[in-house]
């Protein structure tokens, strides 16, 4: 047994979208994890509620992919990313590419998602220019949209907290509205009936500025990060429709839909929708390795395979593009969730899960439950005065009790590895009750 020092001076690590002050005075630390679970520093076991932050689709510490990072870091440790190749970054390249819906053909690395969404951005500003239509600069994103923390991602963003801090952002940005409408919508099992026409604001936004000015539009298939929203029936095929028609790009960002959180390799497949341009990160490599891909069509690539053949086509990438450790991870990654049908099993367990997470329904301040594939919301009445206090003390209280969920606003957001078995969602979701039952 390794014996785990804690350090005992917690303020030099200015912690990520965390409350500092709280945490500091209370740590939560895993210092172990395997499978389904965590080890805490005190030696109690988690449960994984949340496949790590969305990304730890096949559970922790999985020997294969330990191993394939171990090896290639003894073998070829780096090699430029710029005017060099190795292997590796090829040959998940090519494996990413079989795996995706037909027509996304070629593959950009990055290494988070942030990165990926400023790659997409960036990918469908320069396409339009190389095509000879510069004028397309805009970009739309939608309300409640959430697509990493960079300049391009929360612009087209819809998260006012992410936004409000950070001056003019990048200017040529509208907003779709978001689609989540607890009047019509509340314990909605699987994709909302209502709501499908908000998707033709994209055709007022579009007349308002008009076509011949749009690069893009993106939007994450189901919006993750703001608590679970679902795409009501319909909505997704009519962006897909009207971004056709105007010869606009759809982006989507499947950072957390992808590598089968749905019960599907990618929502594209369960939406059955390719996006022109499709953003991904997290289940990538398992989360163990930051890694990112931006897989995008034959069309788009093709578009800058022009000029003497001496010449850079895209000015854009980074250090560790394809980083070998990283390209490795997610070979091992890929073999695993193909080994282990793990791409699919939300499509098994998604009844089971939804039953489950539905049977919180009359819980004390549950005000919905949502569910799709292996993912699930559970949005709480906030406190008069004191908006996310009460998803916050679930949230401690779950962790205490040996529970990992994750809250965001009022939302619990659930995401458990694609591992989890039927007894842990039991046990997930009873562990929830409970807390429901005790927080104020
Ligand atoms: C849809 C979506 N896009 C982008 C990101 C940003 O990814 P990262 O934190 O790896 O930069 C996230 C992270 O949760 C996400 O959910």
């Amino acid at each position: 047994m390794v014996a785990h020092v804690v350090p005992n001076d917690l303020s030099a690590f200015w912690m990520p979208f965390t409350a500092n002050r709280q945490f500091k005075k209370s740590p939560r630390m895993f210092v172990a994890a395997r499978d389904m679970h965590y080890t805490t520093a005190d030696g109690r076991q988690v449960l994984d509620g949340t496949a790590g932050l969305w990304c730890v689709n096949a559970g922790h510490c999985r020997p294969k992919i330990t191993e394939a990072i171990q090896r290639q870091a003894a073998e070829l440790d780096y090699a430029p990313a710029f005017q060099m190749g190795h292997p590796k970054a090829f040959e998940l390249a090519n494996r990413l590419v079989d795996l995706a819906p037909d027509g996304l053909d070629h593959v950009l690395f990055t290494n988070s998602g942030s990165e990926s969404v400023e790659t997409a951005l960036k990918v469908a500003l320069a396409y339009h220019r190389v095509k000879g239509e510069g004028s397309r600069f805009r970009l739309i994103g939608r309300e409640r949209g959430y697509h990493g923390v960079n300049f391009g991602g929360i612009s087209v963003g819809g998260i006012v907290s992410n936004r409000k801090m950070f001056g003019t952002l990048l200017t040529g940005v509208d907003h779709l509205p978001h689609t989540h409408n607890l009047a019509t919508n509340a314990f909605s099992k699987g994709e909302p009936e209502h709501g499908a026409e908000l998707a033709d604001e994209l055709e007022r936004i579009v007349t308002l500025h008009d076509p011949s000015t749009i690069a893009a539009v993106i939007v994450e298939p189901v919006a993750g990060s703001t608590g679970v929203l679902i795409p009501p029936k319909g909505y997704l095929q009519k962006l897909r429709d009207i971004t056709k028609k105007h010869g606009i790009l759809l982006i989507f960002d499947e950072v957390i839909t992808g590598y089968g959180r749905l019960g599907t390799p990618f929502a594209a497949d369960y939406f059955g929708i390719v996006p022109d341009i499709m953003v991904t990160a997290k289940g990538l490599t398992n989360g163990v390795i930051p890694m990112g891909a931006v897989l995008v069509s034959a069309q788009i690539h093709d578009a800058f395979m022009t000029g003497p053949d001496h010449l850079i086509e895209f000015f854009h990438g980074y250090t560790y593009s394809g980083n070998p450790i990283a390209s490795a991870a997610g070979i091992a990654t890929l073999e695993t969730y193909k080994e282990e049908g793990l791409l699919t099993r939300g499509a098994e367990l998604g009844l089971y899960w939804q039953d489950a997470l539905h049977s919180l329904k009359g819980e004390p301040h549950v005000i919905d439950v949502r569910n799709i594939g292996l993912v699930g919301a559970i949005e709480l009445e906030p406190i008069a005065g004191a908006p996310t206090k009460r998803a916050f003390s679930a949230f401690v209280k779950a962790y205490e009790s040996g529970y990992l969920i994750r809250t965001t606003g009022d939302i619990i957001a659930l995401s458990p590895p694609l591992i989890v078995e039927k007894h842990h969602i039991d046990e997930l979701v009873d562990g929830i009750r409970k807390v429901l039952r005790e927080v104020e």
